[in-house]
């Protein structure tokens, strides 16, 4: 039995990495998924990810959003519930980074890392919030909210101030929101991956990253976005009853050591 039939979902930055992976996994279950990211072509290349979808047997579709911009936000729930009837599930993934530290960070990264990361997220709650709200609730759920911070959330990231503290914020604005909002039966949960192989420029894939991360990592390889989508899946389903507030760490006991 496919564990979301009938369930819509937002994926944020589903274009690439983990948020592709996230939104094959559920559109596999079942879910009608909207990406929602500033471009379509995925970074590590190959097919985009609704077409993926659509190839498949599922339902996506691509809209173009920046979630940084609350009108864009706001048009990207008023397009989800035009076409799809309502909004279950919202996966807040998109977000970037700068690789420095607190004297080598400018206002302008600074800003840009934290518009994104947070005020972004912020944006995508708020507005999914306001949605799930006037739904009427499927098994004691009006909608779920899932959040992907990181292990740099809890302890810092070396040499990437601006990243760390968005993360840290993801981390606090989840429970915040799933106190808030328990009585609108409202879920709220975050997923912390910890070091997952995805094609994204900039430090991440440089091999003293690496090298730092498996030393990390107790567990015998790095991690995979399918990894992170399993965790994805389970929260975005009614397997998990009962749980709010959460932040689930999917490290390879990275956060253990
Ligand atoms: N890869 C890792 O090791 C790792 C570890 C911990 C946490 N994370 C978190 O997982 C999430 C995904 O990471 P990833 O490695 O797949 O990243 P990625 O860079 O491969 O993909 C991010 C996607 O977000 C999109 N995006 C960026 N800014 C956006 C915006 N303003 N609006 C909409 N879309 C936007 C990009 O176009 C891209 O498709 C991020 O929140 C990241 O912080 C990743």
């Amino acid at each position: 039995m496919p564990l979301l039939t009938d369930k819509v979902a937002i994926v944020t930055g589903a274009s690439s990495g983990i948020g592709r992976a996230i939104a094959l996994k559920l559109a596999a279950e079942g879910a009608s998924v909207v990406i929602a990211d500033t471009v379509e072509p995925p970074i590590e290349g190959g097919e985009s990810t609704a077409n993926l979808i659509e190839q498949a047997g599922g339902t996506a579709i691509h809209l173009e959003t920046d979630i940084a911009q609350w009108n864009a936000v706001d048009a990207l729930v008023a397009a989800t519930v035009a076409r799809f009837g309502r909004l279950d599930v919202i996966v807040n993934n998109a977000a970037i980074y700068t690789s420095t530290n607190l004297l080598e960070t400018s206002p302008e990264q600074w800003n840009r890392v934290i518009g994104v990361n947070l005020t972004g997220f912020f944006h995508c709650c708020k507005r999914a919030v306001m949605q799930m709200r006037t739904q009427a609730p499927v098994n004691d759920v009006r909608g779920r909210i899932i959040n992907i911070s990181s292990q740099h959330g809890m302890v810092a990231c070396p040499g990437d101030l601006p990243y760390s503290v968005s993360k840290g914020g993801i981390v606090q604005m989840t429970r915040q929101i799933a106190v808030d909002h328990a009585d609108d039966l409202i879920v709220c949960n975050a997923i912390a991956p910890g070091k997952i192989i995805t094609g994204k420029p900039g430090v991440a894939n440089d091999p003293d990253a690496l090298d730092y991360s498996r030393r990390r990592t107790p567990w015998p390889r790095l991690g995979a976005p399918s990894d992170v989508a399993g965790a994805a899946l389970f929260l975005a389903s009614d397997m998990a009853s009962y749980v709010t507030g959460i932040n689930l760490m999917v490290d390879g006991g990275w956060m253990a050591g």
